[in-house]
């Protein structure tokens, strides 16, 4: 082993990070840069399920929570796009990948967001579960990415907040109100399960990701932990998750829970999701709707560094 790897796997051992400037195998880079791209698209993408409801908030004061939030994920994905620049990827090329099809976001984008308890359950459980898969990752291995996460499981604490307490208003509302309520948490929850990836058993990145001290917990950890921490919240809101599988196993110290359908999450992934051509056709527009913005800084900043070299 070279100097390098010991160093590599030393920093590992003592669960210490490591850094931009530190020798790392290729294949950690590479995986590095895939999850974070991964991550970085999935917030961007997220943006719009939500986006859709911004201009139809019924008050003013949830149309500027909806607001906030919908930056925020804006801010999570530049900061995230940032990081994988750390590791020498270009944020151009992974922009390139997602429109092209060529890298993923995350599944739970590709479903509709049909009326506003939708933004509710979105927080709740949509950003419950990336809370419970995120916050694990402020100890990953790659220092730029652990720390991002420290800024970014501070926002989603509140993304999740303000859809549970969006939830409870319309539990006490009406009875119209408590059937969108439970008509979202119904189209959302299985969708919401799938967000933690397959099954440990047909996950090709995890044993690789655990040993190199980027995922802490397993897919079927994480997902384990959402459900047990998702029920009693359920339970206070007065909805219902659509699983009659759900019990209490006093044994395991867990909730079993049902068969998630693999062959939706399989479609969804593979692009034919209710949503994928909407949300990647949009995302390809506001690229090319934003070329110009793009061209005018490179040339501004063009004209700025010609200028002070002809001061020098
Ligand atoms: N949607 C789309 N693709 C998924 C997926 C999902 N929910 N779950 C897994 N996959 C893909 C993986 O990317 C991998 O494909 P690839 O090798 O081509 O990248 C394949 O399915 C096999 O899955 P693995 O479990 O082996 O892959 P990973 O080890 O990368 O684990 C993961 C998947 C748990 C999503 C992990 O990548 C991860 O923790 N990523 C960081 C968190 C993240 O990306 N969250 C997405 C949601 S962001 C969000 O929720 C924003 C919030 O504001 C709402």
């Amino acid at each position: 082993m070279t100097d390098l790897q010991e160093h590599f796997q030393r920093t590992l051992d003592r669960d210490q990070r490591l850094e931009p400037r530190d020798w790392v195998p290729d294949g950690y880079r590479k995986t590095m840069i895939r999850q974070i791209a991964q991550h970085a698209h999935s917030e961007i993408i997220g943006m719009q399920p939500e986006g859709n409801w911004i201009t139809r908030a019924p008050s003013l004061r949830r149309k500027a929570i909806l607001l906030a939030k919908v930056q925020d994920e804006a801010g999570h994905g530049l900061y995230l796009y940032s990081a994988a620049e750390t590791l020498g990827a270009e944020r151009a090329e992974l922009t390139e990948k997602l429109i092209d099809g060529k890298q993923k976001y995350s599944s739970i984008f590709n479903y509709p967001t049909l009326n506003f308890a939708d933004v509710g359950v979105i927080g709740w459980l949509v950003d419950g579960a990336a809370i419970c898969n995120q916050v694990p990752l402020c100890r990953c291995s790659y220092g730029p990415y652990a720390r991002a996460m420290i800024r970014i499981c501070k926002e989603e604490s509140f993304h999740q907040r303000q859809g549970y307490e969006l939830l409870m208003t319309m539990m006490r509302g009406t009875d119209a109100q408590r059937r969108m309520v439970q008509d979202a948490t119904d189209r959302w929850w299985w969708p919401s399960l799938m967000m933690f990836g397959p099954p440990d058993g047909d996950s090709p990145n995890t044993e690789q990701s655990m040993a190199w001290k980027i995922k802490r917990h397993t897919n079927d950890e994480l997902r384990q932990r959402f459900v047990d921490m998702s029920v009693p919240q359920a339970e206070a809101l007065g909805a219902t998750l659509p699983d009659p599988s759900l019990c209490w196993n006093a044994e395991r110290g867990h909730y079993d829970f049902g068969e998630i359908d693999w062959s939706e999450f399989k479609q969804v992934v593979r692009g034919n999701g209710p949503c994928n051509a909407q949300r990647v056709a949009h995302r390809r527009a506001a690229h090319d709707n934003g070329a110009w913005v793009r061209e005018a800084a490179l040339a501004h900043a063009a004209k700025h560094s010609a200028r002070e070299e002809a001061a020098a």
